[in-house]
């Protein structure tokens, strides 16, 4: 909706190199040219996308946490990138994990809307409040940037019974700071063996991990998957010996580790009886 209501063959759109692919693809699909600035060490490098943004700039995608990186661009980092972002340019938070993160630098973007009429936030019910079939979400911004996305907005678009589930979602917050909690666990979990076998992987602030096995993608990915164990492979990523896993119950979380244990210890990285 977003890339429908501000984009047009002829402008451009930023966004990190290594990000949720969906920004690419809505802007190819309105004719506009993706602009992609390298992460740094698996973070946003504002400084680098301001640079990249030109008169033909209408969006930029910060996607906080980053899928698939899972890092975090800070609240002082985030207002002083807003300060100097031309007024020409409408700036996506796209906070789609935002329930999972406890780290106190975590912008509070809602509050940045006060003075920065040229943001909008958007947040699911697709991930911690586990409702991703009922496609339902929503986004936080100036009354001006909701009047534009409405011309183009399906009549209807989210359907009662989904409005009925994320209503009842909202109201079962211990829920989710019991999803936040076990979350936070099973990083605390998997990280310790990670360190334990010395595989690197970015600092996680969602629900998920992106570690360096040292081995190409391709390979650990079906490793796993004939221990009847599902990761994504980084391969079409663009992180070619890394695997996006999902943080899940600690069962789940166990047979993981215990996966990809067996793999190590094949391939000899790691002593057979760790
Ligand atoms: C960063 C990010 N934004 C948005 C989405 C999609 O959310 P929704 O199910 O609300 O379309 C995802 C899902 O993978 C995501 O990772």
């Amino acid at each position: 909706m977003i890339a429908r209501a501000y984009l047009e063959p002829g402008t451009e759109s930023v966004m990190a190199d290594r990000t949720f692919p969906r920004y690419e693809t809505v802007v190819r699909i309105e004719g506009a040219t993706p602009v992609k600035v390298p992460l740094k060490n698996g973070v946003h490098d504002l400084e680098g996308m301001l640079e990249a943004i030109t008169e033909k700039t209408r969006v930029v995608w910060i996607c906080n946490p980053n899928n698939p990186t899972g890092t975090i661009v800070s609240g002082d980092d985030l207002s002083d990138f807003l300060d100097r972002v031309p007024e020409h340019v409408l700036v996506v938070i796209d906070e789609a994990y935002y329930e999972y993160v406890t780290d106190p630098s975590y912008p509070d973007s809602l509050s940045l809307l006060d003075y920065n009429p040229q943001i909008v936030v958007l947040r699911t019910f697709s991930k911690i409040y586990g409702l991703a079939a009922f496609r339902i979400g929503y986004g936080v911004g100036h009354p001006d940037v909701i009047t534009e996305l409405n011309r183009v907005r399906e009549p209807f678009n989210v359907s009662r019974l989904a409005q009925t589930a994320a209503i009842a979602a909202l109201e079962d917050q211990s829920f989710v700071v019991y999803c936040r909690n076990q979350n936070r666990l099973g990083l605390k979990k998997i990280t310790e063996k990670l360190e334990e076998w010395g595989l690197g992987y970015y600092p996680a602030h969602g629900n998920f991990l992106l570690i360096d096995t040292g081995f190409p993608a391709g390979e650990v990915f079906e490793a796993l998957l004939r221990q009847g164990v599902i990761v994504r492979s980084g391969e079409a990523l663009d992180f070619p010996r890394h695997i996006r896993v999902s943080i899940g119950t600690q069962e789940e979380n166990e047979r993981f580790l215990h996966s990809l244990a067996e793999f190590l210890k094949k391939k000899g990285t790691i002593p057979s009886n760790a």
